[in-house]
């Protein structure tokens, strides 16, 4: 996808639909390589997890489903390929997502529903779906409780809405100080003399990712507490809500990691790479789960989990 102009940038600050939606398509054809999206056993035990962590395995398989936001399919399709769900409809805000997400359906032998639709209006009957999902999209929302209305309008009687991956409040602000530590950090290693050639990004790639910089800071809109977020559930309607946090110290490896493969130059880093870090991120993983989340407030992990039925 083209990138934006300097005057649609300059837009998108007064618009934060605007910058999602120019943001989200100018990311989409790159988006899967940068977040590490696949399709197989990794990813399908990641959605597959969130989805149970906080939901259970009550209802597998639901009929039909609905995800908001849904980016390259990542969420949606990796659970129909662990056997969450069986008809699946996506929809995003940018019509270059929705575009990848169904190509990557169809690579996998699925033909997907999916239209352009902001998670605010959705263009649906009343009680169509079995579930609603989403993946790291409430936080882009500018009127959420409208969105979460809409949410409860198009459910059935009985059907149960799940959305992971929200940033809380704490665990964003920490995230995101790592972040910056390591790219400023990172951009200085890989331009000494002797890393540059292997690592070292091009100055038009930097340029780029420093244009991308500008739209982020307007496209992540809420940071959540998990109770006010139950309750903005409840607020609307929902029953049964509940919430789970995960990722403490996982957060703290995985931001600066990713950080890290944003800044050198793409393969750079090599398998083993890959190996340590994915390995590394699962077994902090683990500990946050047996060890800290016994011991540490819910609203100081990364990662927010919430679900809830129409009743
Ligand atoms: C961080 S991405 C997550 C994509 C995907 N769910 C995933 O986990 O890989 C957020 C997605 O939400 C979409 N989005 C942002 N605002 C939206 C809105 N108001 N309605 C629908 N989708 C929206 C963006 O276009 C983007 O594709």
């Amino acid at each position: 996808m083209t990138p934006p102009t300097a005057e649609q940038i300059q837009q998108a600050w007064e618009d934060p639909k605007l910058a999602n939606l120019l943001y989200h398509d100018w990311e989409a054809d790159t988006y899967d390589d940068k977040w590490s999206i696949s399709f197989d056993e990794r990813c399908i035990s990641y959605a597959t997890d969130r989805f149970r962590n906080v939901a259970g395995e009550q209802g597998w398989p639901y009929g039909s489903a609905l995800e908001l936001g849904c980016g390259t399919g990542f969420f949606l399709l990796n659970l129909k390929l662990g056997g969450v769900l069986d008809d699946g409809h996506v929809t995003d805000l940018s019509p270059g997502m929705v575009d990848v997400a169904k190509r990557n359906g169809t690579h996998l032998g699925f033909e997907l529903e999916g239209r352009v639709a902001d998670a605010e209006t959705l263009p649906y009957p009343d009680e169509s779906f079995d579930l609603v999902i989403g993946h790291a999209v409430l936080h882009h929302i500018p009127d959420l409780e409208q969105a979460l209305r809409e949410v409860m309008r198009v459910l059935k009687p009985g059907g149960r809405f799940v959305f992971a991956g929200e940033p809380t409040a704490k665990g964003d602000f920490v995230a995101r100080k790592l972040s910056q530590l390591t790219w400023s950090a990172a951009k200085r290693i890989t331009h000494l003399p002797g890393l540059r050639d292997r690592y070292a990004r091009s100055d038009a790639e930097l340029d780029e990712s420093s244009r991308a910089a500008v739209l982020e800071a307007v496209v992540d809109i809420h940071t959540f507490d998990p109770t006010e977020l139950r309750q903005m559930c409840e607020r609307v309607g929902a029953v049964d809500v509940s919430t789970v946090t995960e990722e403490f110290t996982a957060s703290w490896f995985g931001w600066p990691v990713r950080t890290v493969e944003a800044a050198v130059k793409p393969g750079a880093l090599g398998w083993k790479w890959a190996y340590f870090a994915y390995g590394t991120w699962l077994a902090l993983s683990a500990l946050d789960a047996k060890v800290f989340n016994k011991i540490v407030p819910a609203q100081y992990f990364y990662n927010v989990s919430v679900t809830g039925i129409k009743a």
